[in-house]
């Protein structure tokens, strides 16, 4: 069945509920695919790269022997709050288009896996329920994939969100001028002809549901953090979008905005003092000359 491709480093602890609030999990296992190898600080839910309560699972995404990707998945509102990976290219879309997967890590007991699933979203949720005009969408875009294998890695319900459908557009647009700016400007400080940006896309919950079981988030945003090779320093950028359908909350552009107003954002609307990059994305300026 297709439904088991994707496995995961998981840490997994039995008994899935979000009473108890043990540190189970780390994203050590695949820390490398986080700028300067640390996952954003979100106080309360992950500090110090450990899921700060049990409902929140570490998934390093793996697909066919690699990690591909990272993913902070709420097993509560069967949400994932942010995907993690490193941008590298390559200039020409690659597209793909497979079923959606699940996680089986994620469920008690892979070997009594049936739908509804306890732990995560089943394609199930968004058939059953087409009244609040969304569809799945990634948080790690295709478009943002450096290889086909790396592409498919994403069709996981676990790297999957609600979107509004009239935020699809310009979300899609968002995901191409972002990565024209990364692959243009965004370069590995060490390996110039290399192309290579830290890209965080996350969801803020929201307060409705689909089929009573999956949160539809009521935020989109995404940021990048990258040596810009014609500037010569690191530099950062970031965006959100509003998840509704009503017109007037319609903006005809999703506009550019700095690291910083994306963190003050998140501290309103989300959970205060969040910080997605280590040190905010600032590194010392590489100097070719004392580097080895
Ligand atoms: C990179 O630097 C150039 C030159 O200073 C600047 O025009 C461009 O906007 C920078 N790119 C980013 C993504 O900050």
């Amino acid at each position: 069945m297709g439904l088991f491709l994707m496995s995961v480093s998981v840490l997994l602890v039995l008994g899935f509920s979000c009473i108890t609030s043990k540190l189970v999990d780390k994203f050590s296992k695949c820390s490398d695919l986080f700028f300067q190898g640390k996952p954003p600080v979100i106080p309360g839910i992950l500090e110090d790269s450990e899921a700060q309560d049990n409902c929140y699972k570490i998934i390093c995404q793996k697909y066919k022997e690699s990690n591909r990707f990272a993913t902070l998945y709420d097993t509560t509102k069967k949400i994932p709050l942010f995907s993690a990976y490193r941008f590298t290219g390559p200039p020409d879309e690659i597209n793909v288009m497979i079923p959606w997967m699940i996680e089986s890590q994620l469920e008690p007991s892979s070997a009594e896996m049936r739908v509804p699933f306890v732990n995560q979203a089943s394609n199930g949720d968004y058939y059953y329920d087409n009244k609040q005009n969304v569809h799945p969408s990634h948080l790690f875009p295709v478009c943002h994939a450096a290889d086909r294998e790396t592409a498919k890695s994403a069709f996981t319900l676990t790297n999957s969100v609600q979107m509004k459908n009239n935020l699809d557009g310009r979300w899609k647009h968002i995901e191409q001028e972002t990565r024209t700016i990364m692959n243009g400007q965004c370069h590995d400080p060490k390996k110039r002809n290399k192309v290579l940006a830290h890209v965080l896309t996350g969801a803020i919950p929201g307060n409705n549901k689909l089929n009573k079981r999956v949160n539809i988030p009521s935020y989109m945003w995404m940021a990048f953090c990258c040596y810009n090779s014609t500037g010569k320093s690191w530099v950062s950028q970031a965006y959100w979008a509003l998840n509704k359908e009503e017109r007037e909350h319609e903006e005809k552009t999703i506009s550019k905005k700095s690291l910083k107003e994306l963190q003050d954002f998140l501290s309103q609307k989300w959970v205060k003092n969040v910080q997605l990059f280590e040190s905010n994305c600032a590194k010392k300026t590489y100097n070719p000359l004392k580097a080895a």
